[in-house]
């Protein structure tokens, strides 16, 4: 991977879109101290404060179909939450579609662009934002950070790499079934009575499973199933 470093920036996703457009190889890779401008899904900000780790990775598969843009997202987050269990030994688990919680807790959010060339893929920015030495400013108690769990400083670099280089060799080879096995086996969302509001609607469910393309599947009430493949997802 090639990493670029920005002492300060809006956006790690800013910075994605002018490496891209320079033409930038695949899997590059932009990194920042600090984003004054962080944004979120849904239109949210994300607050972008010291310590935490904010990138954003460009890739270019070949020929990827655009049906298998969705879990290249869910691919991100499950390679992170592996990261995490792994080096710090934290019971990381993924809510549908990409965040990272640990119990209830949310630790890692992801937030992707696609832009596409006909039925393909062209380039994608898949953006990570994981709380690690910041103190995550939310309102509620609604995030933590790997400080926060493991009461000492935790270094950045070596989770920044540790993923890169996972996630490297999953879209090097990507297997769309393999990528939903593995959210199946570290999700918390699956069994779960949970409420996805969309741009439109507001679904209620169980949710049950995910579909081919990483949209997750409700079990309404009234026994009629419903996807959803975009939105926010609470659990109950
Ligand atoms: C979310 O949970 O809403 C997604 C948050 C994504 C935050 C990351 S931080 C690096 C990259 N740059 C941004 O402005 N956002 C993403």
């Amino acid at each position: 991977a090639q990493i670029h470093y920005f002492p300060e920036t809006t956006s790690t996703m800013d910075e994605a879109v002018n490496l891209a457009r320079q033409g930038c190889p695949d899997f590059t890779v932009a990194v920042a101290e600090r984003q004054t401008h962080g944004r979120g899904r849904m239109q949210r900000t994300w607050l972008s404060a010291d310590g935490g780790l904010f990138f954003t990775v460009v890739i270019k598969p070949a020929a990827m179909p655009l049906m298998q843009a969705g879990l290249v997202n869910l691919a991100a987050a499950i390679d992170m939450a592996a990261v995490m269990r792994e080096i710090h030994k934290v019971d990381a688990r993924l809510k549908w579609p990409n965040d990272i919680l640990v119990g209830q807790q949310k630790i890692c959010g992801i937030l992707s662009q696609m832009n596409t060339e006909g039925d393909h893929v062209d380039h994608m920015a898949i953006g990570i934002g994981l709380n690690v030495n910041n103190a995550p400013e939310t309102e509620e108690a609604v995030a933590i950070s790997l400080k926060g769990l493991l009461g000492r400083p935790v270094p950045r670099r070596e989770i920044l790499l540790a993923f890169l280089e996972r996630f490297e060799t999953r879209i090097a080879a990507f297997d769309a079934e393999k990528v939903i096995g593995q959210w199946r086996e570290s999700n918390a969302t699956l069994g779960q009575r949970v409420c996805v509001f969309t741009f439109k609607e507001k679904v209620e469910g169980t949710a049950v499973d995910l579909d081919a393309q990483g949209g997750l599947i409700l079990q309404q009430d009234d026994g009629t199933r419903q996807t959803v493949i975009y939105g926010d997802c609470f659990h109950r």
